[in-house]
């Protein structure tokens, strides 16, 4: 199990083991957290995959600082541990969105509310970058975590913004077909009054450009 040289830091299991991050989950003094450790992919460049490697942990590092400072609902970084391309994040306890929508237990809010979120972080400045369901996390009160920023930008364009829902909308459709209407239901949370700002025009411009993306890729596909 990697632990790295984090001090005082004690694993426990292997949460996930994926093609570019193990997260393993632990304790470090005392508080509930998870190691996300990014490994180097074979065929790549080892010098390109080097470089990949540190920037998205960087990146990831920094949205996450920035988003704690804000108060949004997202992993807090609680240790940073470059030389080893790992992180130490809070612990959110609950399941995966993806998980929660394929039970019987949705409460078939849970689109409607990612919307709204979608919103916020779209309004504090930020894109994700690889917005699926298996990147939100659904607390046992049903609140929603964004997780995995690693491909997100700061200063996004409005094409990386309107690729966010293009992103989930292609997640929903090949893994929640089940849902009727499933990314109707998050631009309806995502334009709603109540969400956040008063900026309806840019929200607007956001779904717009969405629009657009999608039918772009109906066409071509
Ligand atoms: N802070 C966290 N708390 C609890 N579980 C987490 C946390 N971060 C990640 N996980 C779990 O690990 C999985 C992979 O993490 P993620 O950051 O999405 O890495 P990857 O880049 O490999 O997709 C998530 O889908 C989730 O199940
Ligand atoms: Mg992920």
């Amino acid at each position: 199990m990697v632990s790295g040289d984090i001090p005082m830091w004690k694993p426990e299991n292997v949460l996930h083991e994926g093609a570019e991050a193990t997260v393993t989950s632990g304790s470090w003094l005392g508080r509930k957290a998870v190691l996300k450790s990014r490994r180097a992919r074979s065929y790549r460049h080892p010098d390109l995959d080097r470089r990949l490697t540190r920037q998205r942990l960087a990146v990831e590092a920094r949205v996450l600082s920035r988003l704690s400072s804000v108060g949004f609902p997202s992993p807090k970084l609680m240790f940073l541990d470059q030389r080893n391309s790992s992180m130490l994040l809070s612990r959110i306890e609950g399941r995966t969105l993806y998980e929660l929508l394929k039970s019987d237990e949705s409460s078939g809010d849970e689109l409607f509310s990612l919307g709204g979120l979608i919103r916020r972080l779209h309004e504090i400045g930020i894109s994700h970058g690889d917005l699926t369901t298996h990147n939100v996390m659904s607390t046992e009160e049903g609140e929603l975590h964004i997780i995995d920023f690693g491909l997100s930008r700061q200063s996004p364009e409005l094409e990386h913004l309107g690729l966010d829902l293009q992103v989930l909308r292609e997640c929903l459709g090949a893994s929640h077909s089940d849902i009727d209407d499933a990314i109707d239901r998050v631009c309806e949370g995502y334009m709603d009054k109540q969400s956040f700002n008063e900026d309806v025009e840019s929200a607007k411009d956001v779904l717009d450009r969405f629009r657009k993306i999608a039918g772009r890729v109906r066409y071509h596909g």
